[in-house]
């Protein structure tokens, strides 16, 4: 399957899908769902320092035979790598794990207080010498880029966020638009949480597709970035076969009723 891509504000293309990878703990589970996941049709790989596998990226390109400029793989600067050296360092630890000279998004995990200046600074250094083909940011509130806006020579080309159909987050998704910054939709399928919406459910059933399949397609037709997380073979394929029907404008509406800004994993809007 070809997954359609998008154009970052630096013209670099990513796929619209990809395959998150927090929590995939050992080398051989993780080299399974890439291998699955490849042949699938994912190129997008999103890992991080804190998941403790970005080895686990050059065994499976190793293993699989896969070429390096096939894929677009992303990392994160752990909150622990804070600072301008820390981050340098942790950077260039993250390309010899992953066994490439450079790295296709690196993101400052969170917006961690005063350090989060330093380590921006870092990283547009690394970008500026090829080392990061682009660069960006997670789980920033619309204040944190005011903010990184005033001090940046270049626009983050990616705010990761947790975004799903139950914390919609459309005030941040407008200021991302206006700004030229893509949302890259974490947690897509809420963490995991039981899948027993009665909308949803509905839905998928008028659709002839999975519950999952609604709560991914719905980010997709919000012109969102997606990075659901499985390990379950049928999952991984499930997760991506999304792109041959269409959620009509009035299910659309019926599925933006059901924000409740619910949210799963951290908070960063109490973060100063
Ligand atoms: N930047 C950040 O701070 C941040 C925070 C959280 C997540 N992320 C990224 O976003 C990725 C995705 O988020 P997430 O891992 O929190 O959660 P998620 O993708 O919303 O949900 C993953 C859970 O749903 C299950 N699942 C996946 N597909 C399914 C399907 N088709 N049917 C039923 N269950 C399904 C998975 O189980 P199995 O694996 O057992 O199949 C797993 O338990 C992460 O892996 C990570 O890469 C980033």
């Amino acid at each position: 399957m070809k997954v359609p891509t998008r154009t970052l504000n630096n013209g670099l293309k990513i796929p619209t899908v990809g395959l998150g990878l927090w929590q995939v703990k050992d080398q051989e589970t993780f080299v399974n769902a890439f291998d699955v996941a490849y042949k699938a049709g994912y190129r997008l790989f999103d890992s991080a320092q804190f998941y403790r596998n970005e080895q686990y990226i050059k065994a499976s390109i190793q293993k699989l035979k896969l070429k390096r400029e096939d894929l677009f793989i992303t990392s994160k600067i752990a909150v622990n790598n804070f600072g301008y050296n820390k981050t340098k360092k942790s950077f260039d630890q993250t390309l010899d794990k992953i066994g490439s000279s450079y790295i296709d998004l690196m993101l400052l995990h969170f917006p961690v207080s005063i350090l989060r200046k330093k380590s921006w600074m870092a990283l547009e250094e690394y970008y500026e010498s090829k080392k990061a083909r682009s660069i960006g940011v997670s789980n920033y509130t619309i204040r944190h880029l005011e903010e990184l806006k005033k001090y940046s020579k270049i626009t983050p080309v990616i705010n990761q966020v947790e975004l799903h159909v139950f914390l919609q987050q459309p005030d941040l998704i407008k200021y991302c638009e206006d700004h030229n910054i893509k949302i890259e939709a974490y947690s897509p399928l809420a963490h995991g949480l039981p899948f027993d919406n009665r909308d949803i459910i509905k839905l998928a059933k008028k659709y002839n597709k999975s519950y999952a399949q609604i709560m991914l397609k719905f980010l997709l037709q919000l012109g969102l970035i997606i990075i659901p997380k499985s390990v379950t073979e049928s999952r991984i394929i499930e997760n991506i076969t999304l792109f041959d029907f269409e959620i009509d404008a009035k299910d659309m509406n019926q599925l933006k009723k059901l924000n409740k800004d619910l949210r799963t994993c951290w908070n960063p809007t109490m973060v100063p």
